[in-house]
């Protein structure tokens, strides 16, 4: 059986360490894309990659192009084309430029692979997953916007710092967009099953909840030029990893509601089922009077940047 193919829209610093961490996990053969100025510099990462293999005694091919038909019937597709964030932009300052790129991406993919399954990563992330699924017309099943994972997991490690427990025993979950109204459900956090709120004192708690929801922001202001880049990477193999070995791990991903959650028409994060049919189900669950709130705002969040989208 030949091994997938793992298309990656964007080849710069989170492209990149798709790359590496596809290639080390033998998730498929990899053919990095890029704008035509990009093309050495994807060709070159790609053939970087080629070169640690023996190392670790994988096979999978790396490659890289800026021509689309290169990605033809890629299995899976993860887009990061776009700018990231500079110092004192928030997500939304980037969607002039980005939009404009993902209808350019969304309409390629969509003539090359339509069939396949694409995780969007570029920001800000509610409305180019939303601008994606619209001009590509992707089953819903098909479409996920990487940002839970990412948040969520970022929620983990500042409560494992906090406790001293292992980030591993740490399962909590981040609700909503992936922008400062984003919702950690604290009630639902736990260290080895004991809830967090029992450990943490809420004053400490709450900082935690903020740190998280600014934690890109926080990461922007030291690099002074750019944005994260290996949580980020890592958050979307997890999806990918889940899709192409029919895992059906749970993950927050901005999954297109349709009902769920009092959510309808828009992409948002929910805890998604993610297997080898996509997002194969929406977990949904009984939300807490405050936690409705905080998901109605952080929907009002979502709403107003797909609204500024025009689509
Ligand atoms: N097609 C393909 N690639 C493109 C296109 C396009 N039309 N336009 C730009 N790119 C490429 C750039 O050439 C660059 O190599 O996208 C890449 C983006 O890489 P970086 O600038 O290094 O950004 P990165 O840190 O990887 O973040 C990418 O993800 O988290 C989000 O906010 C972040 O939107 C940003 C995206």
């Amino acid at each position: 059986m030949s091994r997938p193919k793992i298309a990656l829209i964007g080849g710069g610093q989170i492209g990149g360490n798709l790359a590496l961490l596809a290639a080390q996990k033998e998730l498929g053969d990899i053919v990095i894309f890029d704008i035509p100025k990009a093309e050495g510099m994807v060709k070159g990462k790609a053939l970087d990659i080629m070169q640690l293999r023996p190392h670790d005694g994988y096979d999978a091919d790396i490659s890289g192009t800026s021509n689309w038909n290169d990605v033809k019937d890629a299995d899976i597709f993860i887009i990061t084309a776009g700018i990231p964030r500079k110092p004192g932009m928030n997500r939304e300052d980037l969607l002039g430029i980005n939009l404009g790129i993902m209808k350019d991406v969304a309409t390629n993919i969509k003539e090359q692979a339509p069939n396949a399954f694409v995780i969007v990563i570029s920001n800000p992330l509610d409305a180019m997953v939303y601008a994606f699924h619209k001009v590509a017309g992707f089953s819903k099943k098909m479409v996920v916007g990487m940002a839970g994972a990412l948040d969520s997991a970022r929620f983990r490690t500042f409560i494992a710092m906090e406790t001293g427990c292992s980030v591993q025993d740490v399962t909590c979950m981040v609700l909503g967009g992936h922008g400062d109204t984003m919702v950690p459900v604290t009630r639902l956090a736990t260290v080895g099953g004991v809830p967090v709120e029992e450990l943490i004192p809420s004053n400490r708690l709450e900082k935690i909840v903020n740190r998280t929801r600014f934690a890109g922001g926080e990461i922007v202001k030291l690099f002074g030029n750019g944005s994260a880049f290996y949580a980020p990477a890592q958050s979307a193999i997890e999806i990918a990893e889940s899709y192409l070995r029919d895992k059906k791990r749970v993950i927050p991903c901005a999954s297109l509601c349709e009902g769920e959650f009092g959510v309808d028409g828009y992409f948002i994060g929910v805890p998604s089922v993610i297997g080898a049919g996509g997002v194969e189900r929406i977990l949904e669950f009984e939300l807490k009077e405050d936690e409705k709130a905080a998901l109605n705002n952080t929907l009002e969040a979502v709403k107003k940047t797909v609204a500024e989208t025009g689509l």
